[in-house]
């Protein structure tokens, strides 16, 4: 990985499918080198051969992976805080297990990762930090609210981050998304039937789905240097579903 110049080595939470993927797809073709991390191994090497990505394979709440990777890996000028994981049930059948479930995937893998990001970000003065939330930590989520939860506490994160983080020269935006069609996607479909899809798409003002690559898009902007004077925003990606469709 030649790496030169600022911004140009990125790792990516998460990346072996979905959205996660379609980020590592858009970095590398931007010229970035690129490590990606998930915890499906298949997925994961499918996607370093076809891509020239590095992948580890580990699952994001292991903190000792998360420094390993590290240690072999960094400095990295981007990360990508993409893993998350939501649920469909109504509050009232939210049990403590889920809670601490989804708060761990959504917040706490976005916590240990950005931990060991940081110092060498802080040293090198630049950094680019995309944290994937949700529009359901925005705007709430019938059938969503801990994951929701967990979204709107990485939407405080990242403004956080920013404050603290720009007299470094470092960036720390996140994207909301709305319905993006992914496995996650699909596996709602498979739990809820079909009609979810037309549910998701009657949210949003432009009627319809959206694409990984459309998610992506908004990441490697808010990842280059030409973003080098937004910070602290969160950018949706969700054909204006946070406008009140
Ligand atoms: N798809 C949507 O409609 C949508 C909408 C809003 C926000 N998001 C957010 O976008 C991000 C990506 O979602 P997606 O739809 O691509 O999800 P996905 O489930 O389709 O893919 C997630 C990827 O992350 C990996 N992963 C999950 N938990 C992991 C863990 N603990 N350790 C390592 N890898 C792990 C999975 O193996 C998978 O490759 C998530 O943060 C999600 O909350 C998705």
């Amino acid at each position: 990985m030649s790496g030169a110049g600022p911004g140009r080595r990125a790792l990516v939470t998460g990346g072996g499918a979905g959205i996660g993927a379609a980020i590592v797809r858009r970095l590398r073709a931007d010229g970035l080198a690129v490590v990606f991390c998930d915890r499906d191994g298949a997925a994961g090497h499918a996607l370093a051969s076809e891509t020239s990505a590095a992948f580890v394979q580990m699952d994001g709440t292991d903190a000792a992976a998360a420094e390993a990777l590290f240690s072999a890996h960094a400095p990295f000028e981007v990360l990508v805080n993409n893993i998350g994981a939501d649920q469909h049930a109504f509050f009232t059948d939210t049990t403590a297990e889920d809670w601490r479930f989804l708060l761990s995937v959504n917040l706490e893998t976005a916590f240990l990762f950005t931990r060991l990001a940081l110092p060498a970000m802080q040293a090198a003065r630049y950094g680019r930090l995309v944290n994937v939330a949700s529009e359901a930590g925005r705007l709430g989520s019938k059938g969503g609210a801990v994951y929701a939860a967990a979204k709107a506490g990485l939407i405080g994160f990242t403004r956080s981050i920013a404050r603290e983080n720009a007299r470094y020269g470092i960036t720390a935006n996140a994207v909301a998304p709305g319905p993006i069609r992914t496995p996650m996607v699909e596996r709602a479909v498979d739990a809820v039937g079909e009609k979810i899809l037309d549910d998701m798409a009657a949210l949003t003002l432009m009627r319809r789905i959206g694409k990984p690559r459309e998610v992506a898009a908004a990441v490697a902007f808010l990842a280059s240097q030409d973003a080098s004077f937004i910070t602290g925003e969160v950018l949706g990606v969700s054909g204006g579903m946070g406008c009140g469709a």
